[in-house]
């Protein structure tokens, strides 16, 4: 691999003259996208960030300083595994697909956008956050997780050059038309149109809704069309480090917080600059609740066809489960029906989605238990803890209708009674922006987040992680 290629690649893009024209031509949009809705006010700057260089787990990056728009954004593909098969689905056990099978090609052009859309979404949500960084170590976890974005962006366009033709180069071009948040041309999901603009967010937003692209990869890294495989695969080794930032980022302001509660025997840190637990906790029920909704409905179709087609399996597929067809069998889940939950029965396959949110919560609920111990650690016996999954729901069964935390059905009037004590309200998001004062010296951090336990790569805290 040639990090001065214009295109880095492991799928040998210059024996693909057309390909490779195609994304030449795409490259100086995507910069310019970049230049115009990537991080605001740091683009000469040096940042000490990983490159990814090749695939496999060892040595896969290249760490050094760079400045953003020379990153190299390149096209990595895990190896293809020989003699592949479809894993799951009606075609089990058929050759996996090397190109599009053509009564798929709707199905999976729109699977792959939708990711594809994400992946710039984000990095506009979070355009702002420079400039309020806690530390230098802070800012650059955030870049970091901006370029891989950018990166998987280019993972998706590869696959809709490469493999859609004409109308897959329309969907690449539109990826950096629509803008997150924008009334006349928003993303595609939700919470990608949703303001990311505190730490708390970011922190939130990367433990909760990065962590639905692990899911949505992990499901995509099955598929029997076998570049989306792939390409899946190594994109769920950089996502890794976008969850850490997160997970870690969010236990760092239970810390604080729960340092500071300790010094002044009191629940109200804000006289002491810190994030009371209560807003912590209401920032998670707003990402988590947005992030659920991202799993699409409890009883679909779509999910259904996606999994008979052999296009979107379940979270290790080959490695939990040994029915690959899924064909009988059903899956009861709670839904709200003429003013009150009860239980409905579905055909397994309709409830796929379903079936993926409950690993993703689970996953998410390890979070939980790291930040409480955090709590724990400090002495103090107050916990955080996720809502309901029917809580502040926005697609599928739930939505429509009101939960309380516990997810109990309650009347609109009660929500809205109780809802600035579940959901951020205006003065606790100023007040949050209020402490998001930047901290620029080496070895500095703000007062409301704990510093990180370790450096990245060996190098300390006390590192200059990105050069202003
Ligand atoms: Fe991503
Ligand atoms: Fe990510």
């Amino acid at each position: 691999m040639d990090l001065n290629d214009r295109i880095p690649n492991n799928v040998n893009l210059s024996e693909d003259k057309r390909l490779q024209r195609a994304l030449e031509k795409w490259l100086p949009n995507f910069l310019s996208w970049w230049h115009d809705m990537g991080p605001e006010g740091f683009q000469q700057k040096d940042v000490w960030l990983r490159t990814a260089v090749d695939v496999g787990s060892e040595g896969w990056a290249h760490f050094d300083y760079v400045k953003m728009p020379d990153y190299r954004w390149g096209i990595f593909l895990e190896p293809a595994e020989p003699d592949a098969r479809v894993g799951f689905g009606d075609n089990l056990g058929a050759p996996a697909y090397q190109e599009v099978p053509g009564e798929f090609r709707n199905a999976l052009r729109r699977i792959i956008v939708t990711q594809g859309d994400t992946e710039p979404a984000s990095v506009e949500q979070q355009r702002q956050l420079g400039h309020t960084c806690p530390s230098l170590y802070d800012l650059r976890n955030l870049f970091q997780v901006n370029v891989e974005e950018g990166r998987h962006l280019w993972a998706m366009v590869y696959l809709l050059h490469g493999y859609f033709g004409r109308d897959g180069r329309d969907e690449a071009d539109a990826l950096l038309e629509r803008r997150s948040g924008n009334p006349d041309k928003p993303r595609i999901l939700e919470a990608f149109n949703q303001p990311c603009d505190d730490w708390l967010n970011f922190y939130a937003f990367t433990m909760f809704t990065d962590r639905d692209g692990k899911y949505q990869l992990s499901a995509l890294a099955e598929s029997g069309f076998e570049p989306l495989a792939r390409t899946c695969k190594f994109m769920l080794t950089e996502e890794a480090h976008h969850m850490f930032v997160g997970d870690t980022g969010l236990s760092r302001v239970v810390r604080r917080t729960a340092q500071l509660m300790k010094q002044n025997q009191s629940e109200d840190v804000r006289r002491s600059g810190g994030i009371p637990l209560e807003i912590i906790q209401k920032y998670i029920n707003f990402w988590f609740s947005y992030s659920l909704d991202l799993f699409g409905g409890e009883i679909s179709s779509n999910s259904a066809d996606f999994f008979a087609a052999g296009l979107k399996g379940r979270f290790k597929e080959q490695d939990q489960y040994t029915d690959h067809i899924a064909a009988e069998g059903s899956f009861t889940m709670q839904v709200a029906d003429n003013g009150k939950l009860a239980p409905r029965e579905v055909p397994l396959r309709n409830a796929l989605n379903e079936i993926l949110r409950r690993e993703y919560v689970k996953d998410c609920e390890k979070g939980l238990a790291r930040w409480n111990k955090a709590l724990a650690d400090e002495g103090l016996s107050q916990r955080i803890y996720l809502p309901n999954i029917r809580f502040h729901r926005h697609v599928g069964e739930y939505a429509g209708h009101c939960f309380d935390l516990e997810g109990n059905l309650i009347t609109k009037e009660e929500f809205a009674a109780a809802k600035s004590e579940w959901l951020p309200t205006t003065e606790d998001r100023e007040y949050v922006r209020s402490l998001m004062k930047p901290v620029t010296e080496v070895g500095k951090i703000a007062n409301w987040i704990a510093p990180p336990a370790t450096g990245i790569k060996g190098k300390p805290f006390e590192f200059e992680y990105v050069r202003l």
